[in-house]
């Protein structure tokens, strides 16, 4: 977004300033890497949940829900394989004492990616480019692994046999919930489980406003499929043709910049490894565009081998492109039954399942597991949406109607006439029973406008004298300005299927 020349900080300020989000605990000076959702926050977070839930369990058949718990027994994380190997790498200054990870300083000192070397690849990285404390210059201690799940006890009694994690990503609970689900709603392979909640990674150094925090919101579904339906996909050909900005494994190693393809031909080169991946990939990038980010401004990257996480035979990401550079806002991993066959193994329990196709008992195959942080996609549509309008002298936030946190705001034109006041109120009342709607008689009608615009509110209605004669308001559209006259019996209507065209102009 360089052509915005905005910078997270901006959004930051403007966020805190407009009640979209706060730092956390600030009264107390805060407590870096978490943040509290403010009025208009919550309501553009929801929004972009209850879309996700939407897109991808109530319009499709073959997708159910679950809300799990935070705190799972402990077994579960050795099994996951959380427990040795979801790690970062952080190096110490030796004289200011602040901690780094070590990855993300290589990165910015020599502009290369480095997720996934080694401690020891860092280090010689390190001491071959003098790389020093960006803090003081300080020289820096040998890079050590540190394990990003956060702990706690349970009960009164604070033993090693009373330590338990917070759960670092919701997946978890889906593979342990996984039979439970698959027989009380009646599924059949391939299918998917998809779950929104919290998770909880003791970062390093988080940064960049929402991007990296320590606490988080994810929303992830496995997909489960026999394995031998990797390209049985009946959804595969409504993306074959689907366009993305594509940067193959080859292409970093060429150190080559993304371009243009399809997933069809991504698939057929068996770049993507499967057509139900090659669906799974296309099926994200779209939701991604339907909440309103320009495809222009998303690619996919596939991960170096190095890069992978412990469980991933092949993972994508979605990136977007932030002012501090393109990155992930979303994996779409290939976990294989690498979870299903360790908790299998470690809780003596036989999670396979009897494929009626295949007349087989087989263990579901994880094809695809899209995984959204919620938290980096409202940062992404806040860049997205946010423009300063230098002939009003405002900024406007150009959210999707859908998502936008109030829909209509109602103004009598005068701040002083009972019966302007009254009529106002009752538009109002009924808006409000439709939409999240908000009423303001304070101020110059301009600088209401203008109060909305900021917020991204669509819709703008003034009730003025006319209206008491004529029961119509004055309808002012957000992106263009554009004013009509609309009668107040058929408002509720007329607002629904301008959101449902998305027509704020
Ligand atoms: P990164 O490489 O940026 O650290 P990651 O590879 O650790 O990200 P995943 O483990 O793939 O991220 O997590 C899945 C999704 O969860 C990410 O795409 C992201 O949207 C979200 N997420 C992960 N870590 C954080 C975090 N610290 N703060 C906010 N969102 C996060
Ligand atoms: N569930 C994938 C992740 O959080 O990394």
């Amino acid at each position: 977004m360089a052509e915005k020349k905005l910078s997270v900080n901006d959004i930051a300020t403007f966020c805190k300033k407009k009640g979209f989000i706060f730092p956390s605990s600030e009264i107390y000076g805060g407590l870096s890497g978490f943040f509290d959702y403010g009025p208009l926050g919550v309501e553009l977070k929801n929004n972009l949940k209850k879309l996700w839930w939407k897109a991808h369990v109530h319009e499709r058949e073959d997708i159910v829900g679950i809300d799990g718990s935070i705190i799972m027994n402990p077994q579960v994380w050795i099994a996951s394989g959380h427990a040795d190997h979801f790690e970062d790498v952080l190096v110490e200054c030796k004289k200011c004492h602040q901690r780094f990870r070590a990855d993300q300083l290589v990165e910015e000192k020599l502009g290369i990616n480095a997720d996934g070397k080694s401690p020891e690849e860092l280090h010689e990285l390190i001491v071959k480019n003098k790389i020093t404390c960006p803090n003081c210059g300080g020289e820096l201690s040998e890079p050590k692994s540190f394990n990003l799940m956060f702990k706690t006890y349970i009960g009164p009694k604070q033993t090693s046999e009373s330590v338990a994690y917070l759960r670092p990503e919701t997946a978890q609970v889906i593979f342990t919930e996984f039979k439970n689900v698959m027989d009380v709603s009646r599924k059949k392979m391939p299918f998917g489980i998809a779950q929104i909640g919290k998770s909880f990674r003791n970062e390093i150094s988080p940064r960049n406003f929402l991007f990296r925090c320590r606490e988080f919101e994810q929303a992830e579904i496995e997909y489960f499929i026999n394995e031998k339906d990797l390209n049985n996909c009946p959804y595969f050909d409504e993306f074959k043709e689907y366009k993305v900005l594509a940067l193959t494994k080859d292409m970093q190693e060429k150190n080559q910049e993304e371009k243009e393809t399809t997933i069809g031909k991504l698939v057929e080169r068996g770049v993507i490894k499967s057509k139900w991946q090659g669906f799974w990939i296309g099926f994200e990038h779209k939701f991604l565009t339907r909440v309103g980010i320009k495809s222009n401004h998303l690619r996919i990257r596939q991960h170096l081998d190095n890069e992978r996480a412990h469980y991933s035979l092949d993972t994508w990401d979605i990136e977007y492109k932030f002012p501090f550079g393109w990155k992930e806002i979303e994996g779409i991993s290939n976990r294989t039954t690498f979870d299903m066959s360790n908790h299998s193994k470690h809780s003596k329990k036989d999670l396979r399942v009897f494929d009626e196709k295949y007349k087989e008992k087989v263990m579901p195959y994880v094809v695809s597991e899209p995984s959204l942080g919620i938290d980096r996609l409202v940062l992404t549509v806040l860049f997205e949406a946010y423009e300063f309008d230098d002939k009003r002298g405002n900024v406007v936030l150009k959210l999707k109607p859908e998502i936008a946190p109030i829909k209509t705001a109602v103004f009598p034109l005068v701040s002083n006439k009972e019966e302007l006041i009254n009529k106002a109120r009752e538009v109002f009342k009924v808006l409000n029973s439709n939409f999240n709607s908000l009423f303001d008689k304070s101020g110059s009608i301009g600088r209401r406008y203008a109060r909305q615009d900021e917020i991204g509110t669509p819709y703008c209605i003034t009730v003025d004298f006319d209206s008491l004669k004529s029961d119509d308001v004055t309808v002012r559209f957000r992106d263009s300005t554009r004013q009509e006259r609309i009668k107040i019996k058929e408002l509720a209507e007329k607002i629904r299927q301008f959101m449902s065209e998305d027509n704020c102009s």
